[in-house]
């Protein structure tokens, strides 16, 4: 019950420019955040990479940013996805690489948005296919999810290997599993980490833990290539049973985690020889993401309480 209003706490300071301003004038938060965030530069992201790939994972990498405010913002986000696949081309890290973006910060919510973030998201899909490397449309809130689908969907006529992340939170989702079967996507499946209204999303865990086990199901019986999102040992002990009994070898599926999250976790998918990949974010405009992080596990808040008392 703490637990459930101190999330929901930390999911409206994510949104908001004073408890941004306050979080970000403790000296102590850096710290903290390198935790989730491995630092601010390109250089920073590649050299994640280097250690994750000698590690035996891939990545998914996200340049940090949302809600961009005009056309100039979504245009230097775009630059920015650019230079970040020269620099892991010039660093001979970009085979096999994905970014992952979200449409918000390509210019989604602007007047004429869904043109200008298409725009935007096509020139990084192509890009990084000129690279080997793939492209993964992150998921925001649910007011997004028809224009995130059908922004994929334009974009995998000339970029098959675009993803699109679902969220099982939301009702909507077994629909939207069954209206991509038969594309051949590639599609992360995540329990959501937005707060959404119940007209829209289950809002008891257990339901949302219940709607991913059978996504889970759905997605393996399906076409696409499942993405399974998530730090949580019974869905990824699902997915291995789900993709046997789906006759799925180990190179038709992945599962993926938060850089920071449970790397022990990592390696034990890895030893079980899952695919794993893990979802790097890096920039200066960490809040949000953070926000999220903490969020999701209000143990993280304790920690980070901690870090402040040792200083
Ligand atoms: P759950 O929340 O049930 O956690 C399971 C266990 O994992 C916890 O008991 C804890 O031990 C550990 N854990 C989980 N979160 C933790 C944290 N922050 N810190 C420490 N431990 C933690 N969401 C979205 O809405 N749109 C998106 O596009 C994406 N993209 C995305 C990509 C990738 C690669 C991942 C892994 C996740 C996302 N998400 C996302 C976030 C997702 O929706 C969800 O909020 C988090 O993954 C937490 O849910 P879990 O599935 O890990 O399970």
């Amino acid at each position: 019950m703490l637990d459930q209003a101190l999330s929901h706490t930390l999911n409206r300071a994510s949104r908001s420019a004073r408890a941004r301003r306050a979080v970000e004038s403790f000296p102590i938060t850096r710290k903290v955040v390198d935790r989730f965030v491995p630092g601010e530069t390109t250089a920073d992201a590649v050299a994640a990479t280097r250690r994750l790939v000698a590690g035996g994972r891939s990545v998914t990498i996200d340049v940090l940013g949302e809600d961009v405010l005009d056309l100039a913002g979504a245009r230097a986000m775009r630059d920015a996805y650019r230079d970040l696949l020269t620099a892991l081309a010039e660093s001979g890290c970009a085979a096999g690489a994905d970014v992952s973006l979200k449409l918000s910060a390509m210019g989604q919510a602007l007047p004429g948005g869904t043109t200008i973030a298409t725009d935007h998201a096509a020139e990084i899909a192509d890009a990084a296919a000129a690279l080997g490397c793939t492209l993964t449309l992150d998921m925001e809130d649910h007011t997004t999810v028809d224009s995130t689908l059908a922004i994929g969907a334009a974009l995998r006529v000339s970029y098959p290997s675009v993803g699109n992340v679902l969220q099982t939170n939301l009702r909507r989702t077994p629909a939207d599993i069954a209206d991509l079967d038969g594309t051949g996507a590639r599609i992360r499946l995540v329990k959501g980490a937005y707060r959404e209204p119940a007209s829209v999303a289950l809002q008891r865990k257990a339901e949302v833990d219940h709607a991913y086990e059978r996504a889970i199901d759905a997605l393996m019986a399906s076409d696409c290539y499942p993405m399974i999102a998530t730090h949580d040992p019974a869905m990824l002990e699902r997915a291995v049973a789900s993709a046997v009994g789906a006759g799925r070898d180990a190179d038709r599926w992945e599962a993926q985690m938060l850089y920071g999250v449970r790397p022990e976790l990592e390696q034990r998918m890895i030893d079980q020889d899952v695919r794993m990949r893990v979802y790097v974010p890096f920039g200066t405009d960490w809040y949000g993401y953070f926000m999220r992080r903490l969020a999701e596990r209000p143990a993280n808040v304790a920690f980070f309480l901690r870090a402040l008392a040792r200083r």
